[in-house]
């Protein structure tokens, strides 16, 4: 059955507008192919960097001396001084002697779990991790426990039941369709009572929105270098595409390396990616801070303005805001509203996200403004008429 299939089936043939034809680069605004030109609360560019000159210039220019490929893999020949720079960026910045990029933070994942999965017998993970999560935890054919959602009590049961073994524990820092926390601290303070767990955290929603840095939740939470392996993504605040994996453990980090197969048997970005990207993190440091606070500001006013109303945001914290509606139909009739009004925000229903749970996600950016949030939340407010 294919993926329209599925969801069709799912749905019972509801219109649910996949795959609306973008004729814009990504910004405050979208224009799309039938005309409209939408407020974009659907992309993930959280520090607003993704059409951002200077990262326009360099890829160009990598692209004016590479060209559009490179010629293997980066073990054999595909290793540029853009590649080489930007591993060394993402060690300087999460402090680590060696980092691994990888053509996206899912590749990352499937790449590098499966490796690290090889030192423990048992994985746990939270109930909500990624879905990138869950293939590379399948990947890695060991056995494995899943927790409730952020339930820490449940997950120390699980490792005092399991005594003597060695436990990777897994989680998303920001989980990306809820937009609350996982509590990192939490998760340190088991690992300092049982040195047998290691730490795994997604962080693709944390990092570059959050910690001084642009870190992420690890760093917000003061727990950078106590976290055993972070993924990160630059496909989401730093506007360009790409994943990496920092790993604190030298010897373990080697291992994965020349064990990840998306690492090796796989081309990494083109150049001109691996340029944006470097630019990105070297804009992170000349611009992250006053992006953040900029973006932190508008979280605080949506969440307020929400909180004003009867709309439901259940638990997110973050740049993330769930919607969240018992039926796909209800979820899909507020979209369609929204759409009306030339507000754009991203459809989740069955099976990406569980039954009874399917939800509009608005993820904001520093691009917005508080007349963007009134407009959304005004619009929201009259669009759960429908939907009731
Ligand atoms: C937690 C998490 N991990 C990984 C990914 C995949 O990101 P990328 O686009 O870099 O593959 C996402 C994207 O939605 C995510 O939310």
């Amino acid at each position: 059955m294919s993926l329209y299939e599925m969801v069709n089936a799912e749905q019972g043939g509801i219109n649910l507008n996949y795959f609306p034809q973008v004729r814009s680069a990504c910004g405050r605004y979208l224009h799309l192919a039938n005309g409209d030109k939408n407020i974009n609360f659907s992309s993930c560019d959280y520090l607003g960097m993704a059409n951002h000159p200077l990262m326009k210039e360099a890829a160009i220019r990598a692209i004016e001396k590479y060209g559009t490929n490179i010629s293997g893999p980066m073990i054999f020949c595909g290793y540029t001084e853009y590649h080489e720079e930007l591993e060394k960026r993402y060690a300087e910045m999460f402090g680590v002697n060696q980092a691994l990029m990888y053509t996206t933070s899912y590749q990352a994942n499937i790449g590098a779990l499966p490796v690290i999965a090889q030192e423990v017998d048992l994985i746990v993970m939270d109930k909500l991790c990624h879905v990138s999560l869950y293939d590379a935890v399948k990947l890695s054919g060991k056995p494995f426990r899943v927790y409730q959602h952020n339930n820490i009590a449940r997950l120390a049961d699980i490792i005092n039941n399991n005594p003597g073994k060695k436990i990777l524990v897994v989680s998303d820092g920001v989980f990306s369709a809820d937009g609350d926390f996982c509590d990192v601290a939490a998760l340190c303070e088991l690992k300092a009572d049982n040195p047998n767990l290691i730490l795994y955290i997604d962080d693709a929603h944390g990092v570059g929105a959050l910690g001084a840095e642009g870190c992420g939740l690890v760093e917000a939470s003061g727990c950078l270098g106590k976290v055993d392996v972070i993924i990160g993504t630059m496909s989401k605040s730093f506007g360009s595409t790409g994943g990496f994996c920092i790993i604190k453990d030298d010897e373990l980090a080697q291992k994965v390396k020349y064990k990840s197969p998306t690492y090796n048997a796989s081309r990494a970005v083109s150049p001109g990616v691996a340029a944006a990207s470097c630019m990105a993190l070297e804009l992170n440091k000349r611009e992250g801070k006053s992006r953040r606070a900029q973006l932190a500001e508008l979280i605080d006013y949506a969440h307020r303005r929400l909180e004003q109303t009867s709309v439901n945001k259940q638990y997110s914290v973050s740049a993330v805001i769930p919607i969240i509606f018992e039926k796909a139909e209800q979820a899909a009739a507020v979209n369609a509203f929204l759409l009306q009004k030339n507000i754009m925000a991203s459809l989740f229903v069955p099976p990406y996200v569980e039954r009874n749970k399917s939800r509009l996600r608005v993820t904001l950016t520093s691009n917005h403004t508080n007349e963007d949030i009134d407009l959304l939340v005004d619009a929201l407010e009259k669009a759960m008429a429908v939907a009731s």
